[in-house]
């Protein structure tokens, strides 16, 4: 099996893309070769260069033009797609262009508490707010619509009535950086079938 090139899409920190640059890095199934990002000021464009991951910035206007974009995905010929805290809606070409070949990353368990505006800190506020006694991840595959594709795997965490916002955001992160980049592999080795 040849050796897949992922690229990660980002707006923000850049935890995930982290995370998956070191759990992949020697990996004979796949490596992290590109970081998009849209945000130029995003802290994950710092960690790209520091883990001398190639990195470019590509706005949400940009991001709707697949003359740039797609050209950008073959010259680092991409397999497969990361969306990880990466806010822009993905545009239907880039949907096409990857299929089954792009997922995405919640922090919650969908289809409880996603949907527009649901990201971040929002989360974690409206799963406190809603007195849940166990929150998670969801990975599922991106279609048009904002968090509705399929879902691929879920992870769970039992909260206590005690946790705040902060302690929830922190529990589910936790399952992210354990279980995440698991999720992506074993993905790409069913892809390589
Ligand atoms: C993660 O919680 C992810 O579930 C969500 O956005 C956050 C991204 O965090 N989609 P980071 O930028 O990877 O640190």
């Amino acid at each position: 099996m040849q050796r897949i090139n992922i690229a990660v899409f980002a707006s923000g920190d850049g935890s995930n893309f982290e995370n998956l640059v070191n759990y992949f890095s020697g990996s004979a199934v796949a490596r992290v070769a590109l970081l998009v990002c849209n945000k130029p000021e995003a802290y994950a464009l710092e960690r790209a260069r520091r883990l001398g991951v190639d990195a470019s910035v590509v706005t949400k206007a940009e991001l709707q033009q697949p003359e740039l974009v797609l050209p950008l995905m073959r010259k680092y010929n991409i397999g497969f797609v990361v969306l990880a805290g990466f806010l822009p809606l993905m545009p239907n070409y880039m949907i096409d262009a990857f299929p089954q070949r792009m997922v995405n990353i919640h922090p919650s368990l969908l289809p409880k508490f996603g949907g527009k505006g649901m990201w971040g800190h929002h989360v974690h506020e409206a799963v406190k707010a809603a007195g849940e006694t166990e929150t998670g991840m969801t990975v599922h595959w991106v279609t048009p619509q904002c968090d509705g594709g399929t879902i691929i795997a879920q992870r769970r965490v039992a909260l206590l009535p005690e946790d705040t916002a902060d302690d929830i955001a922190h529990k589910e992160h936790l399952l992210e950086m354990e279980h995440f980049p698991k999720i992506i592999e074993e993905l790409l080795l069913r892809c390589g079938d």
